[in-house]
């Protein structure tokens, strides 16, 4: 009889494109999708570990599973209870010892191993505990994706050597490991075979990629860019130290490469850049932002924030609040300082009361919204290639992405799903903008 998967993804697209992949290796033991806990044989939840609150979730997301799982138990079936990511990596006792009613403990580096684990948890009586780095990379050991949709992740990096003072990623995802360019492009020509025309290169250092003929990640772009049938190419998440003058010119060249970059600054101060151990001040950003828009005058920029790291003055703030109107940001992602243990960070003195950050974060968002806002209205009247995606919510009408991510609706025949199609803009709406034909 199939068996049903239940995955909820905590966190950033390196878990969503995790996620799917761990569906895609359960596959083959006859695991098809269930909509919901509920139902299902198995649920995994893949963790998130970045900030407190994110792993603290999971604690409260088990203690509900637990209560489905003792139901399904009573009426005579079985759950198969996994924990995978960040925080299974992180902190895989303290899981088993605070909720020992969860069968499979794995780390992001060893999910090709999931049906031997899920085999064992069948027949052992205790919990399997899988959080090692192995030496055999889990690509060379997943099935081939299955794509849905015109747009996918492919992850081509993970790891982090860069210690950011205040992230747990060097610990959880392990040091920088880059896929080969083979492999890659090997993916994305199935991905592009099966229908798909946006491809999101993803990495925890996506730029820090290199391949093992000496590539980085703009000659990478370059190649992907032949492959027949990819006509979007994006890739995050950058860290400015790695952005090498191949990609800048990539960004110059290449139409299929979208105009859209995020490369998270994290804080306009030099002394909280020095304190976060970023490697880069803030002029070498600037100067930075300066040669991509050079490369590329149609380039929009997001980045993420943090607010209240230990230390950070108003004036220091303020510096921040600066640069999102001098780089003139058009989307980021804001976080109020978590303290993460073990981390250099948490032991640092002046650690901000959370009243301090709120009111911080509150400021930075409210600019922000600002900003995309009044982007969003700059966009009235342009001519913008959209990736049609799926119908809209009113009949005739159908969705798409533009190349700043923005949604975009229009009245167009459904024949052209998984087409890119030249728009013009006309209205901006709450979450989406209108277009017609251009
Ligand atoms: N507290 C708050 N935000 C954090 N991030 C990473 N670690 C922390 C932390 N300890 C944010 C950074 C990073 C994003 C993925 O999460 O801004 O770019
Ligand atoms: Fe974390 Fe810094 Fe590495 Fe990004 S670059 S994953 S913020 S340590």
């Amino acid at each position: 009889m199939a068996k049903r998967l239940f995955v909820k993804t905590y966190g950033c697209q390196m878990n969503v494109y995790d996620s799917s992949r761990m569906a895609d290796v359960l596959a083959p033991l006859g695991y098809g999708p269930a909509e919901q806990a509920e139902n299902a044989d198995m649920v995994i939840l893949n963790t998130c570990h970045i900030r407190e609150k994110a792993a603290e979730k999971v604690f409260s997301e088990l203690g509900r599973l637990r209560k489905l799982k003792a139901a399904k138990a009573e009426a005579g079936g079985r759950m198969i209870l996994a924990v995978a990511g960040c925080v299974a990596q992180a902190e895989g006792e303290e899981i088993l010892r605070r909720a020992p009613f969860v069968d499979i403990v794995l780390g992001p580096q060893t999910y090709h191993r999931l049906p031997e684990m899920v085999a064992q948890a069948a027949r052992a009586g205790g919990a399997v505990l899988d959080t090692e780095f192995p030496a055999e990379p889990k690509f060379d050991f997943l099935p081939e994706p299955h794509a849905e949709g015109t747009s996918a992740f492919l992850s081509v990096q993970e790891g982090c050597d860069k210690f950011c003072t205040f992230c747990v990623v060097p610990y959880t995802r392990g040091s920088e490991y880059s896929r080969p360019a083979s492999a890659v492009l090997a993916e994305a020509t199935k991905l592009a075979a099966a229908g798909v025309r946006e491809i999101t290169l993803l990495g925890q250092n996506v730029n820090g990629w290199h391949g093992e003929e000496g590539w980085s990640l703009g000659r990478l772009i370059r190649e992907l860019a032949e492959v027949e049938g990819v006509e979007r190419i994006r890739y995050t998440t950058s860290h400015p130290r790695d952005m090498d003058d191949e990609l800048i010119a990539a960004h110059a060249g290449l139409p299929q490469l979208m105009p859209f970059l995020h490369l998270p600054v994290q804080s306009g101060s030099d002394r909280i850049l020095a304190a976060m151990n970023r490697g880069h001040d803030r002029a070498a950003y600037l100067r930075l932002v300066d040669k991509l828009k050079n490369a590329c005058p149609d380039l929009a920029l997001s980045s993420d924030f943090i607010v209240g790291f230990p230390g950070e003055s108003d004036a220091d703030f303020e510096e921040s609040m600066a640069l999102v109107r001098e780089v003139g940001f058009v989307q980021t992602y804001s976080f109020k300082y978590s303290s993460r243990p073990g981390t250099p960070a948490a032991a640092m003195e002046r650690q901000i009361p959370e009243s301090v950050k709120e009111e911080r974060l509150a400021a930075l968002q409210a600019l922000l919204l600002e900003q995309t806002t009044r982007f969003n209205h700059a966009c009235v009247g342009r001519e913008m290639r959209v990736l049609l995606d799926r119908p809209g919510r009113y009949a005739g009408q159908l969705l798409g992405r533009s190349p700043y991510m923005q949604p975009v609706h229009v009245k167009a025949a459904a024949h052209l799903i998984g087409k890119v199609v030249s728009l013009r803009i006309t209205k901006v709406h709450p979450n989406s903008l209108e277009a017609i034909p251009a």
